[in-house]
């Protein structure tokens, strides 16, 4: 079944309590949480304190998402704050790093994600691949919430959903940037496992809107 992640990047900062809480009644499965440090992409946001804080504030995983230029700097701060995803971006980690980096999450029992920006190629991914628990698909540029949806996404879910039943692989496919009810059926028929989306859930009803999108399937 296709799990949600709701993106606190639109959420009410002011009343994070009382959204956290929205979330879970809502059939949230994710809490995403985006890291900005102003040089990999053009905006600042949450580090490890905020992740430490939301981590006592919830019971859903955290699926941390690291736009950081040098993401392996804080890696242990992000897990000592509770993360239970932590995604890094291919353009800024060697394959070396990124397998040892594996390892050393699942010693901790984190999952390893890897993540790429619409403009990398997707064969660019593919020496990760077998140290992923999980692939996000950008389909937006990092930086805010709210951008238009890039189309290309659908094509490279689906490429990646071939390339994991030729390895063999179990790694989950999630997509963020983008994502309402316009093009959330596409990405599920694509091949998607986990759907990030912050202005379109944050907006009006976020129950109905999981549940539509959960009963497609
Ligand atoms: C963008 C972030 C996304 C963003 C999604 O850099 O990675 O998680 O919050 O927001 P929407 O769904 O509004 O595009
Ligand atoms: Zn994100």
């Amino acid at each position: 079944m296709i799990k949600i992640a709701p993106s606190l990047l639109s959420c009410d900062l002011l009343h994070i309590g009382e959204e956290l809480k929205k979330m879970e009644q809502s059939g949230a499965d994710y809490v995403h949480i985006d890291c900005f440090d102003g040089h990999f992409a053009p905006n600042i946001a949450f580090g490890p304190d905020f992740v430490k804080a939301i981590k006592k504030g919830t019971s859903l995983p955290l699926d941390v998402h690291l736009m950081l230029e040098n993401p392996l700097r804080f890696v242990s701060s992000f897990l000592d704050a509770g993360s239970d995803f932590l995604t890094f971006h291919q353009e800024v980690i060697s394959q070396q790093e990124f397998a040892s980096l594996s390892a050393k999450l699942h010693s901790r029992k984190v999952k390893t994600g890897l993540s790429l920006m619409p403009i990398t190629p997707i064969e660019k991914i593919k020496p990760y691949l077998k140290n992923c628990d999980l692939v996000l698909v950008m389909s937006v540029m990092p930086g805010f919430s709210g951008q238009k949806f890039q189309e290309n996404a659908l094509q490279r879910i689906a490429d990646l959903k071939k390339e994991r039943e030729e390895m063999h692989a179990s790694f989950l496919i999630e997509v963020d940037g983008g994502v309402n009810d316009t093009n959330a059926f596409s990405l599920i028929e694509s091949g998607a496992d986990i759907l990030v989306s912050g202005s379109y859930l944050f907006e009006g009803n976020m129950k109905d809107k999981i549940e539509r999108v959960k009963r497609y399937e």
